[in-house]
């Protein structure tokens, strides 16, 4: 069976550069964004792709989520990566903590993973029993580590990512007797409209690496935090 992989935020950056890369190995890619009808990079891989497929996606719409785990019912899924992510207001300093605008982060980065992974574990689950070894991979970030934090600040994007590592190590124990796998990826730092000009690599990189990781992943890798060299990170 041609194996499927479902990922949100598929429209531009790292979740755009993982699409190609997937399609590129032979995978049904099943791409979600916000706004397909204007995503003209999914539109030209669409030409070149039959095996891929658009859904409008906004994360943070419970609704939504649920009719898209409707629409697929049925449909295995062996890979979800939950790659969409806000990093927030920047820039601002302690005292002016902007409390609305954490609220909208956590909703994207912390609380929309787990209610996807919620939405889609029959799917995932249909993957299992065909004897695959389905994954769950959260597109996380190393500074979302505490261990890594020396510089402080960040406080946003921050704990919305370290929120978002404590929903992967409890999925991982609880998702365990299912024989699904839950990783926590950090894709290093890469030239988006996120990352900016002078990160240190490209997306099709990252792509490759974090790919490259997801194809290796082992059972005793499950419900860690590792980036797309393949180096755990800690906690
Ligand atoms: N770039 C880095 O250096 C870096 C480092 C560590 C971790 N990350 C993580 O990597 C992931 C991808 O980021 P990126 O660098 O590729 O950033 P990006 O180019 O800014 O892309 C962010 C993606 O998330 C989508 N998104 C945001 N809010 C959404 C929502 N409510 N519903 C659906 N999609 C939504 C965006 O869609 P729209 O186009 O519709 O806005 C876009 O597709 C994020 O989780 C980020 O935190 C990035």
């Amino acid at each position: 069976m041609t194996p499927t992989l479902l990922i949100t935020g598929a429209n531009r950056g790292i979740g755009l550069a993982l699409t190609e890369q997937y399609l590129e190995h032979g995978w049904r890619v099943i791409a979600c964004c916000r706004f397909p009808g204007s995503a003209p990079h999914l539109m030209t891989l669409k030409k070149r792709y039959a095996s891929l497929s658009t859904h409008a996606l906004d994360v943070s719409n419970q609704a939504a989520v649920a009719q898209l785990s409707e629409t697929l019912a049925n449909t295995p899924i062996h890979l979800l990566i939950n790659n969409a992510g806000l990093y927030g207001p920047k820039g601002y300093t302690l005292g002016e903590t902007d409390t609305a605008a954490w609220q909208e982060v956590l909703s994207v980065n912390t609380i929309a993973p787990l209610v996807i992974a919620e939405s889609f574990l029959p799917h995932l689950i249909l993957a299992a029993q065909d004897g695959h070894t389905p994954i769950l991979a959260f597109v996380s970030s190393k500074v979302g580590s505490m261990s890594d934090n020396q510089s402080g600040g960040g406080y946003i994007y921050r704990s919305s990512k370290a929120a978002l590592n404590a929903v992967v190590k409890s999925l991982s124990i609880d998702l365990r007797p299912k024989g699904i796998r839950t990783v926590a990826l950090h894709p290093g730092w890469v030239q988006t409209q996120m990352g900016g000009p002078n990160a240190l690599i490209t997306a099709p990189t990252s792509a490759h690496g974090l790919k490259q990781v997801l194809d290796t992943l082992t059972d005793s890798q499950s419900g860690s935090f590792i980036d797309y060299q393949g180096k755990e990170i800690g906690w």
